[in-house]
């Protein structure tokens, strides 16, 4: 397991390098499925930074990278990496993205990294050993109520066609907590609620990519991760609730009443 943990870090840390030394310059930006939805050549050069170290390291290992195709053989190791988490705020030069790199074992999350260039702070979990950030063991809030809560959120890619729909959520939340934020990051959300910066989180339609690293630093710091029916995150579903523990039932119990009064959409 540290090995893994040793060469998730390596590959973090030379692929934030690389976007710390690009934010600011002028890059090659494509649409990717809808116009809100982009790509970079910094995005596709940080992917390919990753997916060689992995590749070299463990041969054997299965690769699932948002800017490239899967590769690797068949293995019940699968590395899922989000090269450029933010890729909308990088390309704007809004300093707020990561590099997100996990490790699954089967159907288990084992390894988790993510990496905050600009802050220069990286976020670590492997399973059973707790959370970490700069190497310093982290633990998620003590709110105890919504009213007390900062919750962070994120809209996805058919955000436009959808607006309403998400917007009743952003809603009722804007009601019940302290604040709101949207970073447009999912991998530092989550990170941010694992460290106790914020108290909750939740997103419809991440990847993979998005959020199997921070899932395990929530898990190992103390939180939980569901979806929006108290049933068992999958890194594969279209929904990521993620809170400090004592508010997952309240967080819960809002992103239900939204969802009753307009079932059949979803
Ligand atoms: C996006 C970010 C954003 C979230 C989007 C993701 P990307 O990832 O995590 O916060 O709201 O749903 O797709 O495209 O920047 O890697
Ligand atoms: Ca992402
Ligand atoms: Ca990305």
């Amino acid at each position: 397991m540290d090995q893994f943990l040793t060469v998730a870090q390596d590959a973090a840390y030379q692929a934030g390098a690389l976007l710390r030394d690009n934010w600011l310059k002028p890059k090659t930006i494509e649409v990717k499925t809808d116009i809100v939805d982009l790509v970079t050549n910094v995005d596709k050069a940080a992917d390919a930074l990753i997916t060689g170290i992995l590749h070299t390291q463990f041969p054997t290992h299965r690769i699932i990278a948002e800017e490239s195709a899967v590769s690797g053989p068949e293995s019940p190791y699968r590395w899922y990496i989000d090269p450029l988490d933010g890729t909308t705020n990088f390309a704007h030069g809004f300093p707020h993205f990561a590099v997100s790199i996990a490790l699954v074992h089967e159907s288990q999350r084992l390894v988790g990294v993510v990496y905050d260039p600009l802050r220069e702070e990286i976020f670590c979990a492997s399973r059973g050993h707790g959370a970490t950030l700069n190497g310093s063991p982290v633990h998620v809030s003590p709110a105890a109520t919504l009213e007390q809560g900062l919750v962070l959120t994120g809209f996805p890619y058919d955000r436009r066609k959808r607006s309403e729909f998400y917007l009743r959520f952003y809603q009722a939340f804007m009601v019940r907590t302290q604040g709101i934020r949207r970073s447009g990051s999912a991998a530092l959300d989550l990170c941010y609620v694992a460290c106790g910066r914020a108290d909750a989180f939740w997103e419809w339609r991440l990847h993979p990519w998005d959020t199997a690293a921070g899932a395990l630093i929530v898990e190992e710091a103390g939180g939980e991760m569901s979806n929006f029916s108290a049933g068992l995150f999958d890194i594969s579903g279209d929904q990521t609730l993620a809170s400090n523990g004592v508010l997952h039932g309240q967080m819960l119990k809002v992103l239900q009443e939204v969802m009753t009064t307009d079932p059949d959409e979803k």
